[in-house]
């Protein structure tokens, strides 16, 4: 694309901003802008105008497996799930394409040590649980990572220099999520430097159809791949590919399932499993009526309970069929860093909009979904915050709890 090209583009877009600078750049930093304006997505700026409309249909509660019901079958659970890993049907997918804004670190998030005496990285920390399982099972998944353009290199380069923390490297194996603009509250996309359009990760629903596009399909066909287990980098008492979970999940019938810990209360920032227009959906905290949020039933419990952990079981053939059918696009409104009046601003307070579809959104086109209860306290300890609720503070209390030696 050359500069007549990219200014008719913009123009149309109304987007010509993006060549203030143009005169000041040298001939790479041109060609490197160019490029980018090409590569650039520009019909996400739609959603600016259709998010305003976006309604909630008719919530209500969805039911879950609570824990007793889960004690009372463990056994059965656990033994279907061991079965079904033991013969190669479910793999694992660690979603750590984000940027891990709120953590204010530059290195992928799991990258964070959460270690006091030693280092204990958050991935070493899940590939630690994942280990448990496999020591159960006997066997070891395929293990994809998610990861994005700011974040794929170093990640890869972290697995190897630690050797895949004993895993079999042949099983793990590598992708990138897309990349969307990022633009102001009017607007308008913004420069990131003055040749660099800024870009961001464009949130985890493009999931699976990014593993597809790596060109995994045929992997999952030929190794008989039948569930995958999505998980958040985020969260280091992860258990991942739980036997009991997959059992749970294979013999309700559901095309998929979610992990579901009670909410400690009706504010905390965390998606509700219910059902909206009598389908399983994930209402995030931000969408969620506060009256309804703050509803409960005449025992005391909430009414809308069950707060999802981002810890999922799809079935493949069900993914395959929604394949082409298109999520919504959030807006996420944050403190994007960006050129202003000539000089690069790192803002600390949001600023303007990155576009992302969330994986939460898959489980309404799944069509049912089970929701299994988990022991907060042992599973869900996420990784959001450098202080305070959902920080490395919190998260390393927890682990200790657990036994972890930190
Ligand atoms: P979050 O929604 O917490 O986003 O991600 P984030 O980017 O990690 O953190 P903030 O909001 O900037 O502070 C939940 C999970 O989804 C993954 C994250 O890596 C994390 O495991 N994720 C998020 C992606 O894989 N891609 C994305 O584009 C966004």
């Amino acid at each position: 694309m050359d500069y007549n090209e990219a200014k008719q583009l913009l123009k149309k877009y109304d987007q010509l901003q993006l060549l203030d600078y143009y005169e000041e750049l040298n001939g790479e930093e041109r060609a490197k802008l160019l490029s980018d304006i090409e590569k650039t997505d520009f019909s996400v700026l739609e959603n600016l105008r259709s998010e305003d409309g976006k309604k909630l249909g008719a919530l209500a509660p969805a039911d879950a497996l609570s824990l007793e019901d889960i004690q009372r079958q463990r056994g059965e659970y656990e033994e279907c799930g061991l079965a079904a890993l033991r013969a190669g049907k479910v793999a694992a997918v660690l979603l750590a394409g984000g940027q891990g804004t709120r953590l204010g670190s530059s290195l992928p998030k799991g990258m964070y040590n959460i270690g006091l005496t030693r280092t204990l990285t958050i991935f070493e920390q899940q590939m630690n649980n994942i280990f448990d399982v496999v020591k159960k099972a006997g066997v070891m998944f395929h293990i994809f990572v998610m990861t994005s353009d700011i974040n794929d290199e170093v990640t890869r380069k972290y697995f190897a220099d630690c050797n895949y923390f004993g895993y079999d490297s042949s099983k793990i194996h590598f992708y990138e999520q897309k990349l969307a603009p990022t633009c102001s509250k009017e607007g308008k996309i913004y420069l990131d430097e003055k040749y660099k359009v800024s870009m961001s990760p464009n949130g985890n629903g493009g999931w699976y159809s990014s593993l597809v596009e790596a060109g995994y399909a045929p992997l999952l066909k030929s190794e008989g791949i039948e569930w995958l287990n999505i998980y958040a980098v985020d969260n280091v008492l992860q258990r991942i590919c739980d036997p009991v979970f997959i059992g749970a999940t294979l013999k309700s019938g559901c095309a998929c399932s979610g992990k579901v810990v009670k909410k400690v209360s009706p504010e905390e920032r965390v998606g509700v499993l219910c059902k909206e227009d009598g389908r399983p959906a994930i209402v995030e905290y931000y969408e969620m009526p506060p009256e309804l949020a703050a509803l409960r039933d005449a025992d005391g419990e909430l009414t809308y309970r069950y707060g999802v952990i981002l810890n999922y079981l799809f079935s493949v053939e069900t993914l395959n069929k929604i394949y082409n059918d298109k999520l919504p696009c959030h807006l996420a409104f944050k403190a994007v860093p960006h050129i202003e009046n000539g000089v690069r601003v790192t803002p600390s307070l949001p600023c303007g909009y990155k576009f992302e579809t969330l994986a939460v959104d898959i489980v309404r086109l799944m069509g049912s979904c089970l929701a299994v209860e988990v022991d907060r306290s042992r599973e869900f300890a996420p990784v959001k915050n450098k202080t305070g609720v959902d920080s490395v503070e919190s998260a390393r209390e927890l682990l200790k709890l657990n036994g972890v030696k930190l």
